[in-house]
């Protein structure tokens, strides 16, 4: 007897839904989407219940013709495809599997109106069965209602969270379509939220309707972009570095105006705000890709939050280069409005300490007079620049360290309460140290410090991560001295990112990261080297796994060790915020003066800068 059976159209369509339809979200996107392909220019979200209750989406665009209206709702229907080629998706929608999908798992009824009929038209269809089609009093467009969402999957219903976050979800959803089309009207309201109103611009006025979605903030520190290469337009706006994220929700991006979630494109993002921002904080940016449709694959993923370019080093390069580029024009904007006198003394004045740099360090910097450099310097060498492994290649700093060196630990980001930097005092030896004795510590991030002939500044984070990454370095030599912990962390990330990981496991187990797959989509971390200390395991992991991602499959990963020593180091070092004890201070100060390479943090900026006496007396006119 054969064991085959084929699944009947209601349980394929529960199938297909199961990807279509993950969450309310997802039933919202699907239907402001065809609102939007149909020509709207109007359209009204009304949900409840976070979205599991109800889910209401009137639009005014062209409606549907009666005989269409019973087509829409079966699987594999649509008006969009152009002669079947999927190669030229010019609509949103593409699939014809939206509204099938949604009627198998909620109460579903469309009511429309074609702008060549007398009536409108409805039809319901209820956990997969569907009514006839019914005539209704209705003006042009469409209304379609979702109630009920997920009553026949239950198991579904049980994996959604609460009404708050399901109804937020719905909002990021409405907000990410709105910004693509300021030439819609976008209301959402409901008895779960408070509403929003976004009324009409002119077509293409995304600046305006950034202030709308986004706010004033956003809107006034940003900065447009338009970029242009080969056949591939760049267009939107770019968030200043100093308007900082916690995470990348505020990222907004689309291709061919369709809201993406691509991999690619948020690393191209990360590496264009690369300089201007630390690598666990998140810029915000609306961006819109815009390509011939051929040289873009729309279809690779069930929600389309994916796509597939022909040519992906296209279009990470112009991200990058034309973020970059914004970024130093602002750079130069904001630096103009400094008093320009006193920074030419203060340019010729600060400058790294000279004696005891290494010599490619040193001609680095004295060929560049402008010393305020490393402040706009990129955290990560541009194409073509000297590249990271080079800059410890060079022969070491040795300064005369005398005594032994002092360890310095992170103990605790906590501030014990008789925390004083500013009043503490140093070792009294300390002054005759190249490095001198700390005085203070200012806006949580600079040590300053009294040498014998003037003063040094140092820049706590760049400090520490170069020390710990040249301990790494020598650890990886002798072997890395792993840390237990206790409980394995799990970390959600996409499995190809997994995969990636895993398939390195081996080879990150050297550098003291013992990682093991953790069912699909997770992974959980063993070990970690041990002198990292507390550190944020899982965005090191996630680092480390765009950093996989960025090279090319081939590339071993032994010799992009470094750069995994770097991203570590980053992660172990003590963050520029934290305040810092005076012995803890004076023992950074002497390690730094013992180790090699430490006039410079792991991405080519100085660690510290020096002022002389006679410096100081320049800048106050006294010579
Ligand atoms: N709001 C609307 N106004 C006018 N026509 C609509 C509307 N919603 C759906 N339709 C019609 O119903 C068809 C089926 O919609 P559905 O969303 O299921 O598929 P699709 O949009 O073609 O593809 P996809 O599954 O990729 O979204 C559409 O092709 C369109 O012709
Ligand atoms: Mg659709």
């Amino acid at each position: 007897m054969s064991v085959i059976i084929q699944l009947s159209p209601v349980t394929i369509n529960r199938i297909a839904a199961g990807e279509v339809v993950e969450r309310p979200a997802s039933v919202v996107k699907e239907l402001v989407e065809n609102a939007i392909d149909a020509g709207a220019d109007r359209i009204e979200v009304v949900t409840s219940g976070g979205g599991k209750t109800l889910i209401r989406v009137t639009d005014n665009g062209v409606g549907m013709l009666a005989a269409d209206l019973s087509l829409a709702v079966e699987r594999h229907c649509t008006s969009k495809l152009i002669e079947d080629d999927l190669l030229d998706i010019r609509t949103l929608g593409f699939r014809g599997e939206a509204l099938p999908s949604i009627g198998s798992v909620a109460d579903l009824r469309i009511e429309t109106r074609h702008a060549s009929e007398d009536n409108g038209w409805a039809i319901t269809v209820s956990g997969g069965s569907r009514s006839d089609i019914e005539p209704v009093g209705l003006s042009r467009g469409t209304r379609i209602e979702v109630r009920n969402l997920f009553f026949s999957t239950p198991a579904r219903l049980k994996f959604l969270k609460s009404e708050r976050a399901e109804a937020g979800a719905i909002t990021d959803v409405v907000k990410r379509l709105a910004l693509a089309h300021p030439e819609i009207r976008f209301s959402l309201s409901g008895s779960d939220r408070s509403p929003l109103d976004y009324p009409a611009l002119a077509a293409g006025d995304f600046r305006g309707r950034a202030l709308q979605v986004m706010g004033a903030d956003f809107a006034e520190n940003s900065i447009e972009i338009d970029a242009l290469r080969e056949g591939v337009r760049l267009t939107g706006l770019a968030g200043l570095g100093t308007l900082q994220k916690a995470n990348a929700q505020s990222q907004y991006l689309f291709v061919n105006g369709r809201p993406v979630r691509d991999k690619l494109l948020i690393g191209a993002i990360r590496a264009g705000y690369a300089d201007v921002m630390a690598r666990d904080r998140f810029p915000a940016a609306v961006l819109f890709v815009d390509l011939d449709p051929h040289e873009v694959d729309v279809n690779v993923h069930p929600t389309k939050a994916d796509v597939r370019f022909r040519d992906p080093g296209l279009v990470r390069g112009l991200l990058v280069g034309a973020l970059r580029r914004a970024h130093a024009d602002a750079g130069h904007r904001a630096a103009s409005t400094h008093g320009a006198a006193t920074l030419d003394v203060l340019t010729a004045a600060v400058r790294p300490m000279p004696t005891s740099a290494s010599s490619a360090w040193r001609s680095d910097y004295q060929s560049r007079p402008v010393a305020f450099d490393w402040r706009t310097a990129p955290d990560r060498p541009l194409p073509g620049e000297v590249p990271l492994s080079r800059a410890f290649a060079e022969d070491a700093v040795s300064f005369d360290a005398g005594s032994p060196q002092t360890s310095f630990s992170v103990v605790d980001d906590a501030v014990s309460a008789d925390a004083r930097p500013g009043l503490a005092e140093a070792p009294v030896e300390s002054v005759s140290r190249p490095l001198g004795a700390p005085r203070a510590q200012i806006h949580e991030t600079y040590i300053v410090a009294q040498t014998a002939t003037g003063l040094v500044i140092v820049d706590q984070h760049a400090a520490h991560e170069r020390l710990v990454y040249e301990r790494l370095k020598q650890e990886i030599a002798k072997g890395v001295e792993t840390q237990m912990l206790l409980i394995p962390e799990i970390v959600d990330m996409p499995e190809e990112d997994v995969d990636r990981l895993i398939e390195r496991a081996e080879e990150l187990a050297e550098l003291g990261l013992v990682v093991e797959s953790f069912g699909p989509g997770a992974i959980a971390i063993r070990e970690i080297p041990a002198l990292l200390g507390r550190t944020d395991t899982a965005a090191l992991l996630r680092d480390i796994a765009d950093d996989l991602a960025e090279w090319d499959q081939a590339t071993r990963l032994r010799e992009k060790l470094d750069a995994i020593a770097a991203t570590m180091a980053c992660h172990g070092s003590v963050r520029a915020g934290r305040r810092l004890r005076v012995e803890e201070m004076d023992a950074l100060l002497r390690e730094m003066e013992a180790t090699p390479n430490s006039g410079q943090c792991n991405h080519g900026r100085p660690t510290f800068v020096e002022l002389k006496l006679s410096d100081i007396e320049r800048l106050f006119g006294r010579r």
